[in-house]
């Protein structure tokens, strides 16, 4: 059972910060196709969406060149930079979205039971997944990995709009 996000004081709309561990596969595309969907609803105003890594391997880098080239055979441009994700950004999020498990974990770690109600699987959004699915790390493996990762997120992204929706009264511009 998802909660409900408790959203920011000082802002009204509701934001969201993808999570991977490099922050340049899997949380860049989860962030470009947010980013997408959302658009394509007219609804880019009404959600702030950023990413970052657990680690710091890859910080002011690209996405991954593997990552950039399938997200843009699908219309999706990938344009964020790495960066990690810091204890403050549990602050600046209503929403902390782990790509998986080992993810999820980390930021509990670092949320050390102040934020807790903010980390979400990501793949919980996603009404067709299993409780408890990972968006698996592509980094190692072939062009059929990223593939997979990008019809996880946008199956996760749409029902994480779907929540977004309905929980935050949202008005599409379209
Ligand atoms: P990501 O993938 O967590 O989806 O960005 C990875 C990228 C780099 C590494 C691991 C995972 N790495 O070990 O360098």
């Amino acid at each position: 059972m998802l909660r409900d996000g408790l959203l920011n004081e000082d802002r009204d709309i509701p934001a969201v910060c993808f999570v991977c561990l490099g922050n340049i596969c899997r949380s860049p595309t989860g962030e470009g196709v947010m980013q997408h969907l959302l658009a394509e609803r007219g609804l880019e105003t009404q959600v702030l969406v950023d990413s970052a890594g657990t680690a710091a391997y890859h910080v002011g880098q690209h996405a991954d060149a593997r990552s950039r080239a399938h997200a843009l055979a699908r219309g999706v441009k990938l344009l964020s930079r790495a960066r990690r994700f810091e204890r403050d950004d549990f602050r600046r999020f209503d929403y902390v979205l782990a790509m998986d498990e080992s993810n999820y974990q980390d930021l509990l770690a670092s949320s050390r039971g102040e934020f807790d109600h903010k980390i979400f699987l990501f793949l919980d959004f996603d009404p067709q997944s299993c409780a408890g699915s990972n968006v698996p790390d592509p980094y190692y493996g072939g062009d059929g990995g990223f593939e997979h990762v990008l019809d996880l997120i946008f199956a996760g992204c749409t029902g994480l709009i779907d929540h977004l929706v309905a929980q935050h009264q949202l008005r599409s511009t379209l």
